[in-house]
C-alpha cells in the first residue's frame, strides 16, 4: 500500500494517468464513430500515407532524410507536392543512384500504387503541386499550333525545336521527349525538375500546358514525315548543311578518286 500512494505521488504519475485515458477515449471513439463516406476516404487517404511512409523510410530516407527534411545527399522534399514524387519516381530518375552532374532516368521499379502511396507521403509534409488528373493532361481539343508557339518560346531553347533535347553546360542535357508519357510532360512543367525551370499555372495555366503536350504529341508521331528522309535529329540547317558538305562531298570526290584510278588501270593495261 505504502509503495502505491508513493507512486502516485510520483510527478510522472499524472501524465501516465492523462496518457492512459487518451488512449481510452482515442480507442472507444474509433470504435464507435459513425463509418461515413467522407471517413472511408480519408482512412484510405492515412493508410496510404502510412503505406508511403514505409516505403519512403526504405528507400528514401538514407538521402532526403527521415521525415523528409533533406540530407547533404539529398534536397528536402517539404512542399515539393504529390507531382513532383510521381514525376521523379514515374520515369525511374528517384531513388537516384550515384552522384553526378544530373540524375538520369532508368528502369522504374515502384509499381503506380507504390507510387502514388509514396507521393501521398510526401504530399502530407506540406503542399506543393499535385499530380494532375487524366483529363488534365489530355490534349484532346487543344491546339497544336498554339502549342508550337509556346513550345519555341518556352522549351526550344533547351529541348531543341522538335524535343530532341540538347546538351546544357557543365555536362548536364535536357533529354529527349520521344516517348515521355503525357502526365509526366504535365509535371515536368509542374515542378521544373533539375536544372528545368518550373511553369505553374500562374504563368502558364492548365490550357497551354494541354497545346504543348499536343504540339509534342504531334511532333513525336509519325505526323511530320521527314521530306528528304534522315531527319538529323532536327539540328537546323547549319548542321544539316555541314552533314551534306562533308559527306555529301566527301562521297564525290571518293567516286572521282575511284573513277580515276580505274581509268588509269584501264589504261595501263
Ligand atoms: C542516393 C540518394 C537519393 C535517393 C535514395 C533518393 N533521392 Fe530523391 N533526390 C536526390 C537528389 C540528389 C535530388 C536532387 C536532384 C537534383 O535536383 O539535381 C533528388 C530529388 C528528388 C525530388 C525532386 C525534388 C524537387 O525539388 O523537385 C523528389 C520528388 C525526390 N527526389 C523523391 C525521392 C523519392 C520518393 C525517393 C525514394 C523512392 C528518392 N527521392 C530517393 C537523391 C536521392
Ligand atoms: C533551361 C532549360 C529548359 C527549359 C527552358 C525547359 N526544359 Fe524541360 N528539361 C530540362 C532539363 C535539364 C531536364 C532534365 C531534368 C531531369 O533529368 O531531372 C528537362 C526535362 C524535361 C522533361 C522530362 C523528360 C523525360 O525524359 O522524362 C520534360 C517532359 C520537359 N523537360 C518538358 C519541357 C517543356 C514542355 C518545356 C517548356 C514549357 C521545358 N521542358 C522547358 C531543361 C529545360
Amino acid at each position: 500500500m505504502k509503495k502505491l500512494s508513493a507512486r502516485r505521488r510520483h510527478p510522472l504519475a499524472a501524465v501516465v494517468v492523462l496518457l492512459l485515458a487518451l488512449a481510452a477515449t482515442g480507442g472507444l471513439y474509433a470504435a464507435f464513430a459513425p463509418a461515413g463516406k467522407a471517413q472511408a476516404d480519408e482512412t484510405a487517404q492515412s493508410l496510404a500515407i502510412e503505406e508511403g511512409k514505409k516505403l519512403y523510410t526504405v528507400g528514401c530516407a538514407s538521402c532526403h532524410g527521415t521525415g523528409g527534411q533533406g540530407t547533404t545527399d539529398g534536397p528536402s522534399l517539404v512542399g515539393v507536392g504529390s507531382a513532383a514524387v510521381d514525376f521523379q519516381v514515374g520515369t525511374g530518375r528517384m531513388p537516384a543512384q550515384q552522384p553526378g552532374a544530373q540524375v538520369p532516368k532508368k528502369r522504374n521499379i515502384y509499381s503506380q500504387a507504390e507510387i502514388d502511396q509514396l507521393a501521398a507521403y510526401v504530399a502530407s509534409l506540406g503542399a506543393g503541386p499535385i499530380t494532375p488528373t487524366e483529363k488534365q493532361v489530355s490534349p484532346e481539343g487543344a491546339d497544336i499550333a498554339r502549342g508550337g508557339d509556346l513550345f519555341r518560346t518556352n522549351c526550344a531553347q533547351c529541348h531543341n525545336f522538335t524535343g530532341e533535347g540538347g546538351a546544357l553546360t557543365h555536362g548536364k542535357y535536357a533529354p529527349s521527349l520521344d516517348g515521355v508519357s503525357n502526365k509526366h510532360i504535365y509535371e515536368a512543367m509542374q515542378t521544373g525538375p533539375q536544372n528545368m525551370p518550373s511553369f505553374p499555372d500562374t504563368t502558364m495555366p492548365e490550357k497551354e500546358k494541354k497545346d504543348i503536350i499536343a504540339y509534342i504529341n504531334s511532333v513525336n508521331g509519325d505526323e511530320t514525315p521527314t521530306p528528304g528522309g534522315f531527319a538529323l535529329g532536327g539540328l537546323g540547317p547549319v548542321s544539316e548543311g555541314l552533314f551534306g558538305w562533308i559527306f555529301g562531298l566527301g562521297s564525290l570526290i571518293a567516286v572521282a578518286v575511284w573513277v580515276a584510278a580505274h581509268t588509269a588501270k584501264a589504261k595501263k593495261s
